[in-house]
C-alpha cells in the first residue's frame, strides 16, 4: 500500500517512524510539511526525511507543496496530519477533498475537516467508494471510533462522558498534587508539548467540544457543529476550589458529555469523586460509552504524543489494507 503524508509536525514524524521501524508492507511515496515536498513513485527514504527535517526544518523541494503532493504522487492513501484550523478546516479540508475526488482513501488527525465537514466528507466518500478513517482526531491512542463504529455496532449509544483534552487533565492534576498554579501548570503543559499551537483551544475547552462533536456525529449521523456544544473551560478555575474538591474527597475534571436523546452536548469542568472513573491522571484521556446491549464500557490510554498518535493512524491505514486487500484506489 502506497500513502502519501501531508504534514511533519509531532505525528507526522510519528508515522513516519513506524512505518519506517515495522514490517507493515506500507511504502511512503510522498511527504509535505508547510514550506516542501518530496515525491518518488519507489518510495522516499524514511531515514534520511526525518534527518532532513530535523537539521534543516523543511522535508524537500521548496518549489513543492502539499497539493502537488494531492494531485501529482503515486499513492493509495493520503494521511492528512497538518495542524488542526478549528475555524475554516482549511487548508486540510481541501487536501482531503481533492484526494477523495481523484479516488483515493483518507486517513487523517485533523479536527478541523472532521468536526466542520463531516457529512459532506462522508457522502463524497461513499460517492467515490473510497474510506475517509478519522481515528487519531479523539482520544490520541484510544481506539473510540473503532470501537463505536465496529466494536459496538449495533448498540445504541445512550451517553458519552468523557476526559478528552490531556492538556487541561495535565494541568488539572498538576494544579491538585503540586499545588501548582494554573499558569505554572499551563507553561509545564506547552513546555511538553501537549498544548495545541494555540492553547487557548485547549484550556477554554474547545478541542474537547470539536472531538465531542466528531463523537456525537459518529454515533448519530447528525451534522452536529461547535457551535452547537455549550462549553466551559478551565482556564478561570483556582486552587481554592481544587482544595474544595479535595476536603470533599473530590477532584475536578474537563468533562465533555453527549446525551442524544436529551440533546445535550457539553464541555464543563466537574466534580468527581477521587474513585471516579474517569478521574485519570497527567495526560491520560479516558471516554465513559453507555450502550443498550454492552452496557457501560471505559476506555482509558494516552490522549496525545507523537507514536501515540501514531498508533490510531497505522490503525486506519491497516484496517483499509484489509478492506480493500487485492484493489487498488486511483493513481494519477
Ligand atoms: N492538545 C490536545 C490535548 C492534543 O491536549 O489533548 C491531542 O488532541
Amino acid at each position: 500500500m502506497r500513502v502519501a503524508i501531508l504534514g511533519m509536525g509531532s505525528v507526522g514524524r510519528g508515522v513516519l517512524q513506524m512505518i519506517e521501524e515495522k514490517n507493515l508492507g506500507i511504502t511512503v511515496t510522498a511527504v509535505a510539511d508547510s514550506k516542501s515536498a518530496l515525491m518518488d513513485r519507489d518510495g522516499i527514504r524514511i531515514e534520511e526525511v526525518l534527518e532532513a527535517k530535523r537539521i534543516h526544518g523543511f522535508c524537500g523541494d521548496k518549489s513543492l507543496g502539499a497539493m502537488d503532493v494531492v494531485t501529482g504522487a503515486a499513492y493509495d492513501v493520503l494521511v492528512e496530519v497538518t495542524p488542526t484550523n478549528a475555524g475554516t478546516g482549511e487548508p486540510a479540508l481541501t487536501h482531503i477533498l481533492t484526494a477523495m475526488e481523484r479516488g483515493h482513501h483518507v486517513v487523517t488527525s485533523n479536527k478541523g475537516p472532521i468536526s466542520r465537514e463531516f457529512s459532506r466528507l462522508r457522502s463524497i466518500a461513499a460517492e467515490k467508494g473510497v474510506q475517509l478513517r478519522y481515528e487519531a482526531t479523539v482520544g490520541g491512542a484510544i481506539p473510540i471510533i473503532h470501537t463505536l463504529t465496529q466494536g459496538l455496532a449495533g448498540n445504541r449509544i445512550l451517553a458519552i462522558f468523557g476526559v478528552l483534552n490531556g492538556t487541561c487533565n495535565f494541568i488539572l492534576t498538576r494544579m491538585a498534587a503540586e499545588g501548582l498554579t494554573y499558569e505554572q501548570a499551563l507553561l509545564e503543559a506547552r513546555e511538553m508539548g501537549y498544548a495545541e499551537a494555540d492553547p487557548t483551544y485547549d484550556v477554554k475547552g474547545i478541542d474537547p467540544a470539536i472531538k465531542l462533536v466528531i463523537l456525537a456525529n459518529t454515533i448519530c449521523r447528525e451534522t452536529l457543529k461547535l457551535e452547537d456544544v455549550e462549553i466551559t473551560g478551565i482556564d478561570l478555575l483556582t486552587n481554592d476550589a481544587l482544595r474544595l474538591a479535595e476536603e470533599q474527597h473530590c477532584t475536578i475534571r474537563l468533562i465533555a458529555e453527549a446525551i442524544p436523546d436529551r440533546g445535550i452536548l457539553r464541555v464543563a469542568p466537574r466534580l468527581l469523586p477521587i474513585s471516579h472513573p474517569l478521574v485519570v491522571e497527567g495526560t491520560l484521556n479516558a471516554i465513559t460509552i453507555e450502550t443498550d446491549m454492552a452496557g457501560e464500557i471505559t476506555l482509558i490510554g494516552k490522549g496525545a504524543g507523537s507514536v501515540e498518535t501514531a498508533s490510531a493512524i497505522i490503525g486506519d491505514l491497516l484496517y483499509i489494507r484489509d478492506a480493500h486487500a487485492g484493489s487498488h484506489s486511483k493513481t494519477t
